[in-house]
C-alpha cells in the first residue's frame, strides 16, 4: 500500500497530482488522464484559481468522489474565521464536491491569531466539509503552536521538500508531534535534474532523476505531489511507486550537501 495513515484514522496516497499553474483544458485534461491512469490524490489551491478546471477532469475522469483523495488550501489573505467558512464553501461549490479529504492553511498569517482561524478549520470539520485539516509552510516552532491550539488533530504540513532542500530538522520535529509532511515542489521544478548524484543513481537504477527523488521522499513516508501536465510525466511520476533504492543511495541523497529553495516569497509573515 502506498499510503500513510494519519493521526486522524483516516489514509492519505503517497504520491498525488500538484496542480498549480495548471489552468484551463491543461489542468482539466491532465487531472482526468491521472485518475483514469490510476493516481488517487489531487492537490489544489483557492490559490491557483483552478478549482473549475479540476472539477471538470474529475467529471470527465468518471471517477466517484470517494474513489479519490482532495485537497485544497485557503489563502493567507482570508483567514479570519467568516472568511475561512466562506472561502471553504465556495472551493467546494467550485470544485463540485460535498467535502474534500484535506483543507489546509495555505500560509500562516501574523494578523489574525492562529486560535481563530484553527476554530473556522475544525467547525469545517465538525460539519463533514471537511475529512482532515492541516498546514502549509508553517515551521517547527509554530507547527507545535497550532497543534496545540486545534481540537482535531492537523494531519499533514505541506512544505517545499527535494534532495536539494532536506529538512531534516522539520521532518523529525513534525513526526514527533503526528504531523505528516507532503513535500511540494518534489522535482525543484526540474532544479534537481542538474545534480551529478541524482544523474549516477537514476542511471544506475535504470530510473528517471524525477523517480529518484519522489522515492527517496516515500521511503521517509513523506507525501510527494508532483505537478506534471504532460503524459509521459504523468506516468513516469506514478511508476516511481515501483523504484526501491538502495540503503546506500537513500544516504548518498541525504548526504547531499547543495541546498536550493524555489518558494521563499516576500509574502510570507514567518520564517522557514
Ligand atoms: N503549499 C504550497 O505553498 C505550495 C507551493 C508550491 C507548490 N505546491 C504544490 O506542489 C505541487 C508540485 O510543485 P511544483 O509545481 O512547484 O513543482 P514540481 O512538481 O517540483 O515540478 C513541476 C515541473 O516538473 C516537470 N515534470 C514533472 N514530472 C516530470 C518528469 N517525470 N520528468 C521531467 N520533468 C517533469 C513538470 O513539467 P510538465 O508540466 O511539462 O509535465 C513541471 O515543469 C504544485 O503543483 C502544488 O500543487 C504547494
Amino acid at each position: 500500500m502506498h499510503s500513510i495513515l494519519l493521526k486522524s484514522g483516516n489514509s492519505i496516497p503517497q504520491i498525488g497530482l500538484g496542480t498549480w499553474q495548471l489552468s484551463g483544458e491543461d489542468c482539466s485534461n491532465a487531472v482526468n488522464s491521472a485518475l483514469v491512469m490510476g493516481y488517487d490524490h489531487i492537490d489544489t489551491a483557492v490559490a491557483y484559481a483552478n478549482h473549475k478546471d479540476v472539477a471538470r477532469g474529475i467529471k470527465d475522469s468518471g471517477k466517484k468522489r470517494n474513489s479519490f483523495f482532495l485537497t485544497t488550501k485557503i489563502p493567507l489573505e482570508t483567514s479570519t474565521y467568516d472568511e475561512v467558512l466562506k472561502s471553504a464553501k465556495k472551493s467546494l461549490d467550485e470544485l463540485r464536491v460535498d467535502y474534500v479529504d484535506l483543507l489546509l492553511i495555505h500560509w500562516p498569517n501574523k494578523s489574525v491569531p492562529f486560535s481563530e482561524t484553527l476554530e473556522a478549520f475544525n467547525e469545517l470539520r465538525n460539519r463533514g466539509l471537511t475529512k482532515d485539516i492541516g498546514i502549509s509552510n508553517f515551521n517547527a516552532e509554530i507547527t507545535a503552536e497550532a497543534v496545540e491550539l486545534s481540537q482535531a488533530p492537523l494531519v499533514v504540513n505541506q512544505v517545499e521538500f527535494h534532495p536539494l532542500l532536506f529538512q531534516k530538522d522539520l521532518y523529525e520535529s513534525c513526526k514527533k508531534v503526528g504531523v505528516e509532511i507532503t513535500a511540494y515542489s518534489p522535482l525543484a521544478r526540474g532544479k534537481i535534474f542538474e545534480n551529478d548524484i541524482l544523474k549516477d543513481i537514476a542511471a544506475k537504477n535504470n530510473a528517471s532523476i524525477a523517480q529518484v527523488s519522489i522515492s527517496w521522499l516515500m521511503s521517509k513516508g513523506i507525501i510527494v505531489i508532483p505537478k506534471a501536465s504532460s503524459l509521459d510525466h504523468l506516468k513516469n511520476n506514478l511508476a516511481a511507486r515501483n523504484l526501491e533504492l538502495s540503503t546506500e543511495d537513500l544516504q548518498s541523497i541525504d548526504s547531499i550537501e547543495e541546498t536550493y529553495r524555489m518558494v521563499d516569497g516576500s509574502w510570507k509573515h514567518y520564517e522557514f
